[in-house]
């Protein structure tokens, strides 16, 4: 492989650009919508030190090896396999590691667009304070009206759907770039403003910070254990192939260790940050942090209708969270545009229009599980807690598990050092380590405790 190869879809036009595209992919509603309502329904510090240790110890090998697996193929994911596959002389069975990773794509954007269709409508339902005075039952019932309506749902995850296909048909520098270098730096101001705001709680330190940190390991289920790591990944887009595509169009002289360690503790940060911002709001109301999916949309608006600067607050809460949103739904797609680009023969807007409305359809079975198919249950969940658990609980991980061996065990070591550009032999070595035994394992162990082996 040469190392001039540039992919057909352009490249990111510094690695400041590549940081701000992959922490918007990473930073998203994983970090403000679901963090904290996982983070309260498995007991919170414990909770958080395993999500913090699969952060490190899975997390950060698996993006350098993602990010290389593509910047040196500079193709799509599936492409990426065959060649890097061929290339190590390895099975080409390999591919359906990319297959895996383009449906796991299709499956989480047509939730995720739902519920950032919640935080749309929600920016709107801010601005014309419907929050204004309300207690919690207003509140509750505001957003059970809410999920009661297919119509409304559909319509605003309709409206995230076309804004996200509108940035993508773009392309690399004028639809993705473009996209992230206004919405990072905003996302970044509305959030320190929203920790500021949450500072201003009497019980912000005992309550909420205690909670987040404070581990009770009792708490703990495995179930906790694999929907921590299955965090991990999801939150940093990991085992799907969004990574590696942002990693093709990374320019081929920066450093990937440097600039993952960046966009990984970035992702962390906000997480917790989040976390701080939004859990001394819930307890101030008196509110459970066990809350399910709708945690920050039935608790933070009675915290905006009834606070000083509320008003201000809650319109900026969710225009951060649609912000995170957009940043990282594009990346979800990236990978199933660049396919049909490649081997379709599709132009972008062509191959935006297949992706953007199979997603849409799909979307409509998340929408349908907070109504009318609500008592639809399979293996007792509904199909949105099924598709949330099968991507974020089964694919990701498994993705990542067979990235990781893929990079620890079937390209040349080589090939990975060269890529990979250490600064040092002794980092190269961790992260063989890392990627070789721990990471696998760590996996392997955590599925096996979850079927009841372990
Ligand atoms: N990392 C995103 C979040 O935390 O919201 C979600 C996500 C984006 C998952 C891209 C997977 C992915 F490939």
């Amino acid at each position: 492989m040469t190392d001039t190869k540039k992919s057909i879809h352009g490249e990111w036009s510094s690695r400041f650009a590549f940081i701000l595209a992959a922490t918007g992919s990473a930073v998203g509603l994983g970090n403000i919508w679901k963090f904290p309502y996982i983070t309260g329904e498995n007991g919170g510090g414990a909770f958080v030190i395993v999500y913090l240790l699969c952060v490190l110890l899975i997390g950060v090998p698996i993006m350098m090896a993602e990010t290389m697996l593509g910047r040196r193929s500079r193709q799509n994911p599936i492409n990426t396999m065959i060649t890097l596959a061929d290339e190590a002389g390895a099975d080409k069975n390999w591919h359906y590691l990319g297959w895996m990773g383009l449906i796991a794509g299709f499956l989480i954007l047509s939730y995720y667009s739902v519920i950032a269709g919640w935080a749309s409508a929600y920016v709107l339902k801010a601005l014309t304070g419907s929050f204004f005075g309300a207690d919690a039952i207003t509140i509750k019932a505001l957003f059970d009206d809410f999920m009661a309506s297919p119509m409304q749902l559909a319509f605003w995850h309709s409206l995230f759907m076309l804004a996200t296909m509108l940035v993508v048909v773009r392309g690399v520098n004028t639809g993705l770039e473009k996209a992230v270098r206004f919405l990072m730096p905003s996302l970044f101001i509305l959030l320190i403003l929203m920790v500021a705001y949450a500072m201003t709680f009497d019980d912000y330190y005992d309550r909420g910070i205690k909670f987040l940190f404070t581990p009770d390991f009792s708490k703990l289920t495995g179930n906790g254990v694999l929907t921590a790591m299955g965090h991990a990944f999801f939150t940093l887009s990991l085992g799907m192939g969004a990574i590696m595509i942002y990693g093709s169009y990374l320019p081929k002289n920066v450093s990937i260790a440097k600039t993952v360690y960046l966009i990984a503790g970035t992702d962390t940060v906000v997480a917790l940050l989040a976390g701080i911002a939004i859990f001394p709001i819930v307890f101030a109301a008196g509110l459970e942090p066990a809350a399910g999916p709708g945690l920050i949309f039935q608790t933070l608006p009675i915290a905006f209708g009834n606070m000083t600067g509320g008003w201000l607050f809650g319109i900026l809460f969710f225009v951060m969270l649609v912000f995170a949103a957009l940043s990282s739904s594009i990346s979800l797609i990236e990978p199933a545009v660049a396919w049909l680009v490649e081997n379709k023969d599709m132009s972008r807007k062509q191959a935006c229009i297949w992706s953007g409305s199979i997603t849409w359809l799909l979307g409509f079975g998340t929408i349908f599980s907070f109504n009318l198919w609500s008592e639809f249950k399979i293996f007792d969940k509904t199909v949105f807690q099924l598709l949330d658990y099968l991507t974020a609980n089964l694919m990701l991980p498994i993705g990542g598990f067979c990235i990781a061996v893929f990079a620890g065990w079937i390209m040349k070591q080589q090939h990975t050092e060269h890529e990979l550009d250490m600064p040092n032999a002794l980092s190269y070595q961790i992260w063989q380590i890392l990627i070789r035994y721990v990471a696998p394992s760590a996996v392997f162990l955590v599925f096996l405790h979850v079927v009841g082996v372990l």
